[in-house]
């Protein structure tokens, strides 16, 4: 059953090559646009779309951030992100032009599901993601793109999030192509830099014995903290999740230009913080804002465990703990940056003795609201 692996999540994160591969299978034309038939909402109506609610819980909504940046960036539409059980309690702006999507992994997650049912009783039209065929969720929407992960075991959501975020990209490209924005050139760059995404996943996966032994090291921690800007936040809001759920310390994610806001009076001698860095291409001025902020947590005493793009010397100075991933574009990046966090929560809470499968107090879907 665990394919020679000591728990489902280690297999799981070993399968994100193929899940990401399965998720974009048939869904790049030999011409490199996208076809994505089976969504079944004509380019009519996506034309007349002008504003997207996106909806989920946990790790989905983790996906969904990311996928506002993408959406708004390839599309221009206004794209509102909610946690499912926040959204309908705030009475939400919705009508016939609104397209929600609900993401969920398992489609049988109470809270998602109310919330795609008012969204429909408001008239908008809602589009899912999901991973489990026939389930309510996909069942319950006008349209669907399902995401090949495979059935996912483990509690924590690890292959499930990757494909998540593959389908939120195509669903972004593909309403970039459809409607026609500024960015045509970039939109057919971006889809072949996407099918390259499994190989980009199996490399990071081959280099990851030094995080798993700098998890072992950490056992003892009472905290880690993690840093982003732009898609890297949601990433280390994600890694914060999942050292929460399986290590059981308390772990914060935070944006990384919210830091002299509150939180670096968390900062003290020896407190490990992780930072994803984004590419010092493109959006230079994130990297380098990053960069500054290495060097403020450090200065206070905080073990910086860095996540960089290979080639990225300016950030090595100020790294205790250096992890290379692949050069991606910045909107893709969490594909790969999102690896090494995943291994490393696996890691430190089986060195803390914990079940990392089945975590306590947890289901693996949940279907209360
Ligand atoms: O099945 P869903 O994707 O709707 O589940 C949503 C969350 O319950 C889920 O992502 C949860 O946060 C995971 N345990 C995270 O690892």
């Amino acid at each position: 059953e665990k394919g020679g692996y000591d728990y489902f999540m280690l297999k799981e994160i070993a399968e994100q090559p193929k899940a990401v591969a399965d998720t974009l299978l048939g869904r790049i034309g030999t011409d490199g646009r996208l076809t994505l038939d089976e969504v079944r909402i004509e380019d009519r109506v996506l034309r007349a779309v002008d504003k997207i609610v996106i909806v989920a819980c946990g790790t989905a909504f983790h996906a969904g951030m990311i996928a506002k940046y993408a959406i708004e960036h390839w599309t221009r539409l206004p794209c509102e992100v909610e946690l499912a059980s926040e959204f309908r309690y705030r009475d939400p702006i919705l009508d016939q032009q609104t397209l929600v999507i609900a993401i969920s992994q398992s489609g049988e997650t109470m809270d998602t599901l109310m919330a795609l049912r008012h969204a429909r009783e408001q008239g908008a039209k809602v589009l899912a993601i999901c991973n489990t065929n026939g389930s309510t969720i996909p069942r319950e929407s006008d349209a669907v793109l399902y995401t090949h992960a495979g059935p996912e075991v483990a509690v924590a959501s690890t292959k499930a999030f990757l494909t998540q975020l593959v389908a939120c990209y195509l669903v972004a490209l593909y309403l970039g192509q459809v409607r026609g924005t500024k960015w045509g050139d970039e939109i057919n760059t971006v889809i072949r830099q996407l099918a390259d995404a499994p190989r980009q996943v199996e490399e990071v996966l081959g280099t990851m014995e030094p995080v798993r032994e700098l998890a072992r090291s950490l056992s003892s921690a009472s905290a880690v903290l993690f840093l982003g800007r732009h898609v890297g936040y949601p990433v280390a809001l994600e890694g914060a999740l999942k050292l929460k759920e399986l290590a059981y310390m308390h772990a914060e994610g935070f944006a990384a230009g919210e830091l002299k806001h509150g939180p670096i009076a968390l900062i003290e001698q020896d407190l490990p913080v992780v930072v994803v860095v984004p590419s010092p291409r493109g959006r230079s001025v994130l990297h380098d804002k990053i960069v500054s902020n290495i060097q403020e947590i450090r200065a206070r005493g905080a073990r910086t465990i860095v996540i960089a793009e290979e080639g990225d010397e300016t950030v090595a100075p100020y790294a205790d703990h250096l992890i290379r991933i692949p050069v991606t574009p910045t909107l893709l990046q969490p594909l790969v940056s999102t690896v090494p966090l995943q291994v490393f929560a696996c890691e430190l809470a089986t060195a803390r003795g914990h079940e990392v499968d089945q975590p306590r107090n947890l289901a693996k879907s949940v279907t209360v609201e």
